[in-house]
């Protein structure tokens, strides 16, 4: 039976917000026996699950934090050399605490209501502005999934340029070998689909000619080494090409910009500012580029705009929304990207400013220089002429400094590719001390039996050609927030302009906002965990390795499939991934032609993207007046296309929240055309325990766990989506460099964003098989009570068979255009003015917004969230009536910032209280906006995209 008793696990009780009495009063209110009855009534029996999940009974908060940290001691964390992309750093503890470990900052929603998103928005503006300083380019995004991806995205993006009609004229892209594999490897993924043809080669010995439509270089490059790729990049340009260059975002405070270098994108990695390295992350990728590119840039773009009394306020601009409005014509999908680690990063660079970061990157510089001298005095070669913080080295016996260095746990980075095979490299990162220098070197005498006696060249060993002149990070807010209490006090600051979980619901449909439960977040910050190097020798991993296997067990069992890949880092990077599969499995059967995936109109805009990323051709189906699939239009279209049909994407249940009964019938239809079917996991908190992908006929699908496996969204970001599918698709799961599959990788490190998995591994693990049902019962249940309380006053869009909907449901607001001059973003914005973050906007039906409170919230909380809307239904009808003016009236005014209220002046019809205070509620718990209603088209016509000059503020 569903219910709530005393005997479940300890932590179904903390994780579910109702109690057993308020459900009682809930189900009453929808008319309605028990928790039982009303699955039955929402859920078509053909596809209920038929057996409980094989997950162990939940363990308490404290045994979960137990068995994790035996778990972490089978990790061991060495004194890692290996560099690579990956390196230790010093988080400075204010931003540890105040950031990372704080509620207020990792469970902000991605900023599409700025009025109550400055705070965020200030911080992802300030790293924009701190990629585009030290990269020297004029416009950086904020933040994308990780470097070898952004490497992609920047090759996608110029490949579009370049190419701008359909006939592909300039078909290569030259990469140098000499950058990191994994780069090299997730750009040969993600090109082989989009017919990129890709030549590698050595950037000095290679002529570009106008068929390359550009080239990748990094700098300084995979073995360390600083090379000048001016002539190059010159080279490219005038075969009509373009340059992208991956860069050290820490180099650069010492060594000449890309944009000084002409590039046309600088890509990389932000995670030595301050982010631990997680075995392998989140961090987050920073992709910058000239002007010209603006408008083909992935991801979001922050920028400054005015509010509506003209008061500087931000937002997301431009193509924030290019992935839902182009669909099948976008050229990126990236939805989640990285905004918390880039928080970080870019806290990071304010409190150690531009000084103190030239400072850190000197000392490591310095330490390099000291051990290349120790080293070669013991005859030992280094062959990088002139490097940054990495030496190459070779002429001494790398077997036996491999067996001394693992026994005393200093891993350093063997360069095992079968051709060069006698060399090592050692990179210098900002924890490691002279005291590990000297470690260093006594290996090496114990392997040479010499004494070393170096001395460090006194000059940086940098070219005199890229040295950097240029200044950087001038703007006051580098300069300012040195002090650990500015700087906690300007971490603070900001966390007040922003609304997030610790104020109220965030009932974003479609987004499952709910509980990111402190003892879930508590083990990533672990060094256990969080030190450890993803390419660290597996013998080091085992506790990493158990859990991924565990969790992998788990996540296969809710979703009734038998494989599982933990690499994709995004739900949309899962949709890429899992479509590869499809797309490697017809290969394989000699079925290549079949490149067509049909996709609903009401998909979400990354699921055409994606599809069109991995080489498909999309069709788009129709959905009926209730929002199913239109089963004429798919039956049509499938059979037109049976004979290249590659699959179907659907999202289950749909996009309007319902379970379609029919999806059993339809997944059949297109195995019998010889297609296969990708289910979009976004709504998988109204599936686990009850249903799964595997019962409805799916063969593949993604699990956002930043929704329903509570990682935190982080203000868009980090997100991780990893794909189950069953046998016929597990041959072909993203492998990695450093496993033996044959399919490439579709991200940087080998399990994604490795950390943050904890977070999913705690929760399944605290709630249980028994939990996580009850969870989906009670998201069920929590939405179905809110639309009772709702339809008295609005319209619900689309229902199941019995009246019922599933997690969330679809609020009608296109019919107060008409009556009370009212749009759906007026009532967006009053909401705020009653505390609330507004529901999911025009999605997938302009004109409405979509509720899902998510099994956390208790009643208390869905009642207030109820009777704000009621409230604002009120004042709805008071237009409607002539009560109130249909121009100045608290909706069309909405949010009133505190400014405005507090304001000598007052000229509307209505009063003050009834602007900020409307209900009784909020006199306990007030939110104010810092801005009043944002103007988005002052700032695209405008666009300024880093921190403004300080006099332009007055
Ligand atoms: C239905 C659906 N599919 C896919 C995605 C993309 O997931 P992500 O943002 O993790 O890339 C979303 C994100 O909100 C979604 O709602």
């Amino acid at each position: 039976m569903l219910q709530l008793n005393s005997n479940g696990a300890e932590f179904i009780k903390r994780h579910i917000g109702p109690s057993a009495e308020d459900s009682e009063k809930m189900l009453a209110s929808i008319g309605i026996k028990s928790v039982d009855e009303l699955i039955e009534k929402t859920i078509p029996s053909a596809i209920r699950s038929k057996k409980p999940m094989q997950i162990p009974e939940g363990l308490s908060e404290f045994e979960m934090l137990q068995s994790l940290k035996k778990i972490g001691e089978k990790n061991i964390v060495a004194t890692n050399f290996i560099g690579q992309g990956y390196y230790g750093t010093i988080t400075p503890s204010v931003i540890l605490r105040n950031i990372f470990e704080n509620p207020g900052w990792y469970t902000q929603y991605t900023p599409y209501q700025a009025e109550i998103a400055q705070g965020r928005l200030e911080s992802l503006l300030n790293f924009q502005t701190m990629v585009c300083d030290l990269t020297g380019m004029p416009i950086a995004n904020a933040s994308l999934l990780d470097e070898a991806t952004a490497a992609a995205e920047a090759m996608a993006m110029i490949f579009n340029h370049v190419n701008k009609t359909d006939t592909i004229t300039q078909p290569k892209f030259f990469v140098d070998s000499a950058i990191f594999p994994q780069t090299k490897d997730v750009l040969v993924t993600r090109a082989t689909p989009i017919h990129i043809q890709i030549e590698e080669g050595h950037y000095q010995t290679t002529t570009i000619d106008n068929t390359y439509f550009g080239a990748i270089l990094q700098y300084p490059n995979n073995t360390g080494s600083i090379e000048d790729y001016a002539a190059f990049i010159d080279q490219v340009h005038q075969a009509g090409g373009l340059v992208i260059l991956v860069a050290d975002i820490m180099s650069l405070t010492l060594l000449k910009s890309p944009g000084e270098l002409n590039a046309d994108v600088a890509v990389g990695n932000t995670q030595r500012f301050g982010v631990p390295m997680g075995f392998g992350g989140p961090h987050a990728a920073y992709f910058a580029t000239k002007d010209e590119f603006k408008r083909g840039m992935p991801g979001r773009l922050i920028g400054v705009s005015i509010d509506a009394q003209g008061n500087r306020a931000l937002r997301m601009a431009l193509q924030t929304r290019e992935q839902h409005i182009k669909r099948e014509k976008a050229t990126s999908n990236i939805c989640t990207a990285q905004a918390l680690l880039a928080n970080m990063a870019v806290m990071y660079t304010i409190y150690h400013g531009p000084m103190g970061l030239k400072k850190i990157a000197q000392k490591m510089h310095g330490l390099a220089q000291n051990l290349e001298a120790q080293l070669t005095s013991l005859g030992i070669t280094q062959a990088n002429k002139f490097y940054f913080d990495t030496l190459h080295l070779t002429g001494f016996d790398i077997a036996a400094l491999q067996k001394e260095a693992l026994a005393v746990d200093i891993n350093f980075r063997y360069f095992n590719d079968g051709k060069n095979n006698n060399t090592i490299s050692i990179t210098i990162d900002e924890t490691i001390s002279e005291n590990d220098i000297s470690k260093v070197v006594a290996l090496f005498e114990k392997i040479t039996g010499k004494k070393a006696n170096g001395k460090a060249a006194s000059a940086a060993s940098i070219p005199a050609s890229l040295v950097r002149s240029s200044s950087y990070l001038q703007h006051p807010v580098f300069n300012t927030h040195h002090s650990e209490t500015q700087m906690m006090r300007y971490i603070k600051q900001l966390e007040n302009k922003d609304l997030s979980l610790n104020t109220s619901m965030i009932s974003l449909g479609s987004c499952t906002m709910k509980l990111n439960a402190a003892t879930e977040m508590i083990p990533v910050s672990w060094p256990a965990f969080s030190s450890m190097h993803p390419f660290a020798p597996s013998s080091q991993t085992l506790g990493y390795q158990e859990m991924a296997t565990e969790l992998s067990a788990y996540l296969c069992e809710t979703t009734g499939f038998t494989a599982c890949s933990l690499q994709p880092n995004s739900g949309a990077q899962g949709e890429y991934a899992g479509l590869l599969t499809i797309r490697a499995y017809h290969e394989h059967h000699k079925q290549a032609h079949r490149n067509i995936v049909l996709i609903p109109i009401s998909a979400h805009g990354t699921n055409p993207a994606s599809a069109v990323m991995a080489g498909f051709k999309v069709i788009v189906v129709a959905c009926d007046a209730a929002g199913n699939i239109d089963m004429n239009d798919l039956l049509e279209k499938a059979n037109l296309h049976k004979d290249n049909l590659g699959g179907l994407m659907i999202t289950y249940p749909s996009t309007h929240g319902v379970f379609e009964e029919t999806v059993i019938d339809i997944c059949d239809h297109i195995h019998a055309l010889g297609g296969l079917v990708y289910m979009d996991g976004a709504n998988m908190n109204a599936q686990v325990g009850l249903t799964s992908p595997g019962a409805i006929g799916a063969d593949v699908c993604h699990l956002n766990l930043h929704k329903t496996f509570a990682i935190p969204h982080g203000g868009g970001g980090p997100g991780m989506g990893p794909i189950c599918v069953n046998d016929k698709l597990a041959p072909f799961l993203p492998g990695h460099i450093y496993n033996k599959n044959k399919t490439g990788a579709v991200s940087a490190a080998p399990m994604g964003s490795a950390s943050i998995l904890l977070i999913s591994y705690a929760y399944i693990k605290m709630l249980g098989a028994t939990g996580l049902e009850l969870a989906t019962a009670y998201a069920i249940l929590n939405a179905n009570y809110m639309k009772s309380r709702l339809e008295k006053n609005y319209t619900i869009l689309y229902a199941g068979k019995n009246g019922t909907c599933a997690h969330e449901f679809i609020i009608d607001l296109r019919p107060f255009k008409a009556s009370a001059g009212i749009e759906a973003e007026d009532v967006a914005k009053r909401l705020i003015d009653y505390g609330f973050h507004a529901p999911t906007m025009s999605f997938p039906v302009a004109g409405t917004i979509m509720i899902e409170p998510t099994e956390s919230e208790d009643k208390a909380e869905l009642d207030r969230f109820c009777d704000a809307l009621t409230s604002i239904h009120d004042e709805i009808t008071a237009i409607e009536k002539g009560l109130s003016d249909k121009i100045d009236n608290p909706l069309k005014n909405a949010p009133h910032t505190q400014k405005v209220i507090c304001a000598d002046e007052w000229k509307h019809a209505y009063t003050r209280q009834e602007a900020a205070f409307p209900l009784y509620y909020i006199q306990q718990n007030k939110f104010w906006p810092t801005v009043a209603r944002v103007n988005n088209t002052h700032g695209d016509r405008n666009l300024v995209c880093t921190c403004e000059p300080v006099a332009s503020y007055a």
